[in-house]
């Protein structure tokens, strides 16, 4: 009869090392409340690895052939819980005052670009929320305007002349695989109300595929948030339920290059249990009917 494996003893110095490590990789801070969390995914990876201590397993994960095992651990350690039409006050904020005033000012300038980040977007409910709650705003600035000979048979999903870019990107690359397949089971499409899934989803078997006109306005990429590269020119970055798992010396680096990342004017979502609040004083607060957004102030040249 084969023992079961026993866990590996962790040593605090060696928890010290490893929780050091992450942090300069990705931003992720584990403090006492989720310490065992931590401890148990490393416990999980080491013994994938069938190594016999933890100071093996983190030379491994400076070693150049542990890249790959250092992305495994990092997207084991990843909390990628997430919904359609998440936050609902929030959204209503974004589609009926954010994106309207974002619309109308860009029109104003006959800029009919639109650009959107959704960072740290799991396996894709988030942007493709906000794709459909665009094509709906746009389709309806449409109709309010002039009207137009039946030319563009069959309608657009994005009206000309606007173009609308929707970028998504995370450090994990499982749920990023998921985001690009655009299919979802029905207990991921409960917040999905019956006019969304007619107009946006086909029924393939028992699941829910995007109709590919939308899944083309969202383009998937990795992108680490610790890392300074990040996607510029955004009138718009939805970052929420991340940085709740980052400190605040790294929550007010991420907020430094999220105004960066921003065209005048632009705005930042975050979580609702998240706020800019001490973190900048580069960012007005927009609040309504419960849903919150932070604008960025305009720089006075
Ligand atoms: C809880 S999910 C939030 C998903 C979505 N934004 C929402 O609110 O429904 C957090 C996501 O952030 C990603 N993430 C964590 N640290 C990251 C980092 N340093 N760079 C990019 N993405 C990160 C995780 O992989 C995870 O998919």
């Amino acid at each position: 009869m084969s023992t079961p494996a026993l866990a590996l003893q962790l040593t605090e110095a060696e928890l010290r090392l490893l929780q050091a490590l992450i942090y300069e990789q990705c931003g992720m801070h584990f403090d006492a409340r989720r310490t065992d969390f931590l401890k148990n995914r490393l416990q999980k990876r080491l013994k994938e690895c069938q190594l016999d201590s933890f100071y093996s397993y983190y030379r491994l994960l400076i070693s150049e052939q542990g890249r790959h095992e250092l992305s495994r651990l990092l997207e084991d350690l990843t909390v990628n819980e997430t919904s359609f039409f998440r936050n609902k006050s929030q959204l209503d904020l974004f589609s009926k005052h954010i994106l309207e005033e974002v619309v109308r000012r860009k029109r104003e300038q006959n800029d009919f670009s639109l650009r959107i980040w959704s960072a740290g977007c799991s396996t894709g409910q988030e942007p493709y929320t906000i794709a459909m709650l665009v094509a709906d705003c746009l389709a309806y600035h449409y109709l309010r305007g002039p009207f137009r000979p039946g030319k563009l048979a069959p309608k657009p999903l994005i009206p000309p002349p606007w173009r609308v870019e929707i970028l998504a990107s995370d450090i994990n690359y499982s749920v990023l695989r998921a985001a690009q397949e655009g299919t979802y089971g029905e207990s991921q499409m409960a917040a999905v109300d019956y006019a969304y899934r007619l107009r946006y989803f086909d029924k393939v078997g028992d699941r829910y595929a995007l109709k590919k006109p939308l899944k083309e306005l969202v383009h998937f990429d990795f992108h680490n948030l610790k890392t300074e590269y990040l996607p510029q020119c955004n009138d718009i970055i939805f970052c929420r339920n991340v940085m709740m798992y980052f400190d605040q010396a790294e929550q007010k680096r991420l907020v430094e290059k999220f105004s960066r990342c921003l065209n005048p004017q632009g705005y930042v979502f975050v979580g609702h249990a998240e706020s800019l609040l001490g973190l900048t004083d580069k960012f007005s607060l927009i609040y309504r009917n419960n849903g919150t957004a932070y604008q960025r102030h305009q720089v006075i040249p």
